[in-house]
């Protein structure tokens, strides 16, 4: 599924394009990629389990344009990717009214407004694609992310010790939220 381009402005003043992710994109998603798995410990992704290459996100970019319940988003300032947020859809019919999401952006960027944007657009496009419940994890000392989801309407589902493994050896829980769009609006 595909969204057009949009510009968004962002509290320093300068905008952001906040659009489906494109084949000549691919580059700088690989380099997004290994700058956020660089930067933060929130994430699941550890460049221990190798990086990305332009031919993966060539892949992915066909994937997401092609299935019909999943869908990721990229917020650019200029030419370079510096977020990515996305849905995956769950193919089984007892579950397929559920979809997962995650959203990155890169640390230099944090603060400035680009994951309420994105969130956004990942609400909308949730209902749009008749989906009803929006889950995910998150690394319970994610204060950042923690906030945003509760901002969004996300509720706690419950917290799981040792999900995460690092490599000095210690370990990190992780929360459950999820979003019942059930009764809300579409846009
Ligand atoms: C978490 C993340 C997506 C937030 O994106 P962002 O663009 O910095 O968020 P925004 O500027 O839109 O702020 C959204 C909300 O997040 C919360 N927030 C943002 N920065 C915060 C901070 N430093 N402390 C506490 N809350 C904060 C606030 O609730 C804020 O809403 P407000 O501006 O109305 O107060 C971003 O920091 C990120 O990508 N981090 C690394 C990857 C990650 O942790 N992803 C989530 C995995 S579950």
């Amino acid at each position: 599924m595909i969204i057009e381009e949009k510009e968004f402005l962002l509290k320093n003043g300068k905008n952001v394009t906040i659009g489906s992710p494109k084949y000549e994109d691919a580059e700088e998603l690989a380099i997004h990629y290994r700058k956020v798995a660089q930067e933060t410990l929130f994430l699941i992704n550890d460049l221990e389990d190798g990086e990305k290459t332009v031919e993966d996100e060539l892949t992915y970019i066909k994937k997401m344009e092609d299935s019909p319940n999943s869908f990721s988003v990229a917020a650019k300032i200029g030419e370079k990717v510096v977020g990515l947020a996305n849905i995956s859809g769950r193919g089984k019919f007892r579950v397929k009214h559920r979809c997962e999401i995650g959203i990155s952006i890169q640390k230099a960027y944090w603060g400035l407004g680009i994951g309420t944007i994105l969130m956004q657009v990942l609400v909308e496009q949730a209902k749009r694609m008749g989906l009803e419940q929006m889950e995910l994890a998150v690394h319970d000392g994610n204060t950042s992310a923690i906030n945003l989801y509760k901002k969004f309407g996300f509720l706690d589902a419950g917290w799981m010790p040792n999900c995460f493994k690092y490599k000095d050896g210690s370990y990190a829980g992780l929360f459950r939220m999820y979003k019942d769009l059930k009764g809300e609006e579409n846009e």
